[in-house]
């Protein structure tokens, strides 16, 4: 998976991030979050995370994608803290705590069962105890069943399971049926709906 993405940057320097992730975000979770100075770390920022283009949040913000290809095309002199780290790095999110750990389009990119709850338990172990999970994530569509390579496409119910399971408590819970994402280059598209999600620890 990593060399897939390490390809499509090396194809695509100039990919823009998807315009749901930061509409979500001043929507839906900037609201919520403590009108102090905050920590906030962006997964699978790509090569541009959207809290760049996020005003009034007085962060700290760290964006970490497992692409190295994508980490240096990062800005220069931005005052995020990029960093090459996966989500399944257990070490470095044992060693951090966040007040918002926002999901860019990372977790369902997790290949496995088995990384999909060790993603989850690094999310849960690096929050604060008032801290916040915000995602935006593909999941099945409501009228048939799709199977996308090397990702493993849930529906709503069994990823709120999946989240409850980890010990987060729900706070929002919202599906959206209008994306449309390309499975093979330029051949097929899928339709998958999409899950807005924040959650909590306590
Ligand atoms: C679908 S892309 C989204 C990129 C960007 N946020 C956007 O909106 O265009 C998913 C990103 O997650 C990164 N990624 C996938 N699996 C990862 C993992 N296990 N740890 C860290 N980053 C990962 C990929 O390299 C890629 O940049």
């Amino acid at each position: 998976m990593k060399k897939l993405f390490d390809h499509h940057y090396r194809l695509n320097p100039n990919q823009q991030y998807s315009p749901s992730l930061i509409e979500f975000f001043i929507q839906n979770v900037q609201a919520k979050l403590p009108s102090r100075y905050i920590k906030v770390l962006d997964l699978g920022c790509g090569n541009f995370s959207i809290f760049e283009d996020v005003v009034n949040l007085d962060a700290h913000v760290t964006a970490i994608d497992f692409s190295e290809v994508a980490i240096a095309q990062t800005p220069r002199n931005s005052i995020i803290n990029y960093s090459k780290i996966s989500l399944t790095d257990e070490a470095f999110f044992k060693n951090n705590v966040f007040d918002l750990v926002f999901d860019s389009h990372c977790f369902h990119c997790l290949g496995s069962e088995n990384e999909r709850a060790l993603g989850l338990k690094n999310i849960f172990n690096s929050l604060a105890v008032d801290g916040f999970f915000a995602a935006e994530l593909m999941i099945q569509p409501t009228n048939c069943l799709i199977n996308i390579p090397n990702k493993i496409i849930k529906t709503a119910q069994e990823v709120e399971q999946e989240l409850i399971a980890v010990g987060f408590n729900i706070l929002y819970f919202a599906i959206s049926n209008d994306q449309e994402f390309c499975v093979d280059s330029g051949a097929e598209r899928l339709k998958c709906d999409m899950l807005k999600i924040i959650a909590t620890k306590y």
